[in-house]
């Protein structure tokens, strides 16, 4: 494909798919303030922009078979725990923000878990095997079979966690 099209669609990637997650926190509020239609608009919209990502990700072929995407899903984890959020832990330190802090080592400890999951795949240790996973909604702690009392990350409590059957 020619470049510039590869990054006209990189850009309708990347922009799509910001759009369809403030479009979806903006659905969540919308329910918060008891507005049901508002927040249906903004699912239905934020559902049609991910297709737009969908389309653009399609033609920069980057939807490979499922034991390619483990293993770029897995590069891709160890290098957003290992480079990005350590440089922001980091810097949040530089500059005393305590909050920026917490979140960046939070999500960097997420993502190590994102790591160790895929590797487990990768292995063939979950092939036939049926789990349930639990996501802490707060900070996105990932648990594998068990819910845990409290987030071992960010020590949100048990109700806070979704679970994935
Ligand atoms: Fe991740
Ligand atoms: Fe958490």
């Amino acid at each position: 494909m020619d470049d510039r099209l590869k990054e006209a669609f990189r850009k309708i990637y990347e922009g799509e798919a910001k759009a369809a997650l403030r479009l979806k926190l903006f659905a969540k509020k919308a329910e918060q303030e008891d507005l049901p239609q508002i927040a249906q608009l903004f699912r239905v919209i934020a559902f049609s922009e991910e297709i737009h990502g969908e389309r653009a990700l399609r033609m920069l072929r980057e939807i490979k078979d499922t034991d390619t995407n483990l293993k770029e899903s897995f590069q891709s984890e160890t290098s957003i725990a290992g480079v990005a959020y350590d440089r922001f832990v980091e810097l949040a330190g530089e500059i005393g923000d305590g909050i920026a802090s917490n979140i960046f080592s939070n999500s960097k400890d997420v993502e190590d878990g994102h790591a160790k999951l895929y590797k487990h795949a990768i292995n063939h240790l979950i092939g036939e095997r049926e789990t349930t996973y639990y996501v802490c909604q707060v900070c996105g702690y990932v648990s594998d079979g068990v819910c845990p009392e409290s987030c071992p990350v960010c020590s949100a409590p048990k109700d806070l966690f979704v679970e994935f059957k």
